[in-house]
């Protein structure tokens, strides 16, 4: 079974998290590449996807790329600045889902957090309190927390999961 780890990311989170689950999943015949350099998905037969939250939701680069899958054993891995098991992160994971699971089997999905490009933060830290995208202690915090992830047990539990269900 020929599986292609694929994925879409601008600051390096989802990059990792890719190569964690590459190095992680102990099965053969997988190759790993960036959206941009996969040529062909014809001669797959699972193909593991991974995107980062843009605005709610999969980058627009992964989403196309998303959209085109067809027939295939689906898995779905992302990185986000909210926490995971939020409503955003729910809903952020589910909006992926939905871009593939009528034209393939679903056969995972998995979201965790990823360290915000600085420079957004800054652009955050401009708006007037009150704004809902002011900086709060709270979001502080999670901005702290999402540099640390995605993490070593992360990357290792996610490529158990897609090794499990793909086997
Ligand atoms: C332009 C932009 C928009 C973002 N929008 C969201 C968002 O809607 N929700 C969220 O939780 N995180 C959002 N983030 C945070 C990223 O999803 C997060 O940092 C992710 O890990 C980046 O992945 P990458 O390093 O693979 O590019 C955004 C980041 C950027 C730069």
């Amino acid at each position: 079974m020929k599986i292609l780890i694929t994925y879409s990311s601008k600051t390096g989170n989802t990059k990792r998290l890719a190569e964690g689950i590459y190095n992680n999943i102990q099965l053969s015949d997988v190759t790993l590449l960036p959206i941009h350099e996969v040529e062909e998905v014809e001669s797959y037969e699972s193909i593991l996807v991974g995107y980062w939250v843009d605005k709610g939701g999969p980058n627009e680069e992964a989403a196309k790329f998303m959209e085109g899958i067809k027939g295939k054993k689906v898995g779905l891995f992302a990185t986000l600045g909210a926490y995971p098991d939020s409503q955003h992160g729910w809903d952020s994971l589910l909006k992926g889902e939905a871009l593939v699971k009528e034209e393939n089997e679903v056969v995972g999905k998995y979201i965790c957090q990823g360290a915000v490009d600085e420079k957004l933060i800054e652009v955050f830290r401009k708006f007037a309190p009150g704004n809902p995208h002011a900086i709060t202690e709270a979001k502080l915090k999670r901005y702290e927390i999402a540099k640390q992830h995605p993490n070593k047990v992360e990357m290792e539990s996610i490529a158990i999961l897609f090794r499990e269900r793909l086997v």
